[in-house]
């Protein structure tokens, strides 16, 4: 199978294609390898992949931004590609509350293209879009499912994830590209991302520096293990929606609606509370975290948590990997990283 991944570069990306190549595909990835945060482990994770797969010739990168349509069109065909599993974002909840017109650019005019290369190729088989939890963020109901509302993101970032899901109906209602929708919670692990919680509550824990505390550690996440998402997509791509059955819509408005789309929660199912987070951290560093307690931020989510029955149905796979477990695989990978 040719698959496309946007992203490729990123920390999901790199754990998709690392899985998608150990089985029998091709793996065309593209990323603009921006500065939203350190390159070098971007770079670290590109070189890994090109290591492991080029005598196979299974695996090609393009440094290349999603705003060059002319671009995608032309990858799209001469790689044959079937498959597109659009992770490539500006992702991150308090950098939207600085430059949201990165959001604008790498989500919303960035996935416009990428649709629009699709529309083009009349090739394409399945398309699966990265979507994230933020989106129910205005919801008190936990855990989250799909059918929830999520049409009121409380910070701009999850807005225009909101707004690429919406891109996405209208592209298959119009032109009959089948979407699945993943709604990503949390996630962690090795090759993580240092704008993230784990990375630099570890990172601070090491160097006795203090870690910033939102809420007072009031906030409860549900925590996903990557290599589950890899798991879950590598099993979601076989699963082409056939209707379009869980858009939130009631059956009278859907009864217009053309559109082959699925949306799918990819979390662990559990709610784990902040601090007991930071506590297994702190186990497994063997050293005290100086906790520096800040109030509420404003666009942050109190509570995320999953309602994982349509994953569990639809690839008869539940994410594994507990916290504990998890903690401690991306620690020991920090520390081979950091050579520590
Ligand atoms: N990590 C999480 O906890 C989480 C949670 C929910 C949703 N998501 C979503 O999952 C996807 C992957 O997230 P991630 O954690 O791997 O993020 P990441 O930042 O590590 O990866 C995204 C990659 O996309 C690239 N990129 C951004 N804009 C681009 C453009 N215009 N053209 C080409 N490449 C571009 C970046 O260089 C980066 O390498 C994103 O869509 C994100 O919104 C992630």
């Amino acid at each position: 199978m040719n698959i496309l991944i946007t992203g490729v570069a990123g920390f999901i990306g790199f754990h998709t294609a690392l899985k998608l190549l150990n089985k029998k595909n091709n793996v065309y990835g593209i990323d603009s390898l921006n500065n939203y945060y350190d390159v070098k482990i971007k770079k670290l994770r590109l070189n890994l992949l090109k290591k492991k797969f080029s005598k196979t010739k299974k695996f090609g990168f393009y440094k290349n931004n999603l705003k060059n349509e002319k671009f995608l069109v032309n990858i799209i065909k001469k790689k044959k590609i079937k498959i597109v599993i659009h992770l490539a974002a500006q992702a991150g909840v308090r950098h939207s509350l600085k430059k949201p017109i990165d959001y604008v650019t790498n989500n919303i005019v960035a996935t416009t293209n990428l649709l629009e290369a699709c529309r083009k190729s009349k090739n394409i088989k399945h398309f699966l879009l990265a979507s994230t939890s933020s989106v129910y963020a205005s919801s008190i109901k936990t855990p989250f499912n799909e059918k929830d509302p999520a049409d009121f993101p409380l910070q701009f970032y999850a807005a225009t994830k909101r707004a690429t899901e919406l891109m996405a109906h209208s592209y298959s209602h119009l032109y009959g590209i089948p979407f699945t929708i993943l709604r990503f919670f949390t996630v962690y692990g090795p090759f993580g991302r240092p704008d993230m919680a784990l990375y630099k509550f570890t990172q601070n824990i090491l160097k006795n520096k203090e870690i910033e505390v939102f809420n007072n550690g009031n906030h409860t996440r549900d925590f996903t293990y990557v290599d589950d998402i890899a798991i879950s997509i590598q099993k979601l791509i076989k699963k082409i929606p056939k209707t379009n059955d869980t858009f939130g819509l009631s059956k009278k408005i859907s009864h217009y609606s053309n559109a082959k789309i699925n949306i799918i929660n990819i979390g662990n199912g559990k709610q784990e509370t902040l601090e007991k987070y930071i506590s297994l951290i702190e186990k497994t560093l063997n050293k005290k975290a100086k906790k520096n307690y800040l109030p509420f931020q404003i666009g942050d989510a109190l509570n995320t948590s999953s309602n994982i029955k349509r994953l569990k149905k639809t690839i008869k796979f539940s994410p594994k990997v507990n916290i504990d477990k998890g903690i401690k695989n991306f620690i020991r990978w920090f520390k081979s990283y950091y050579k520590i």
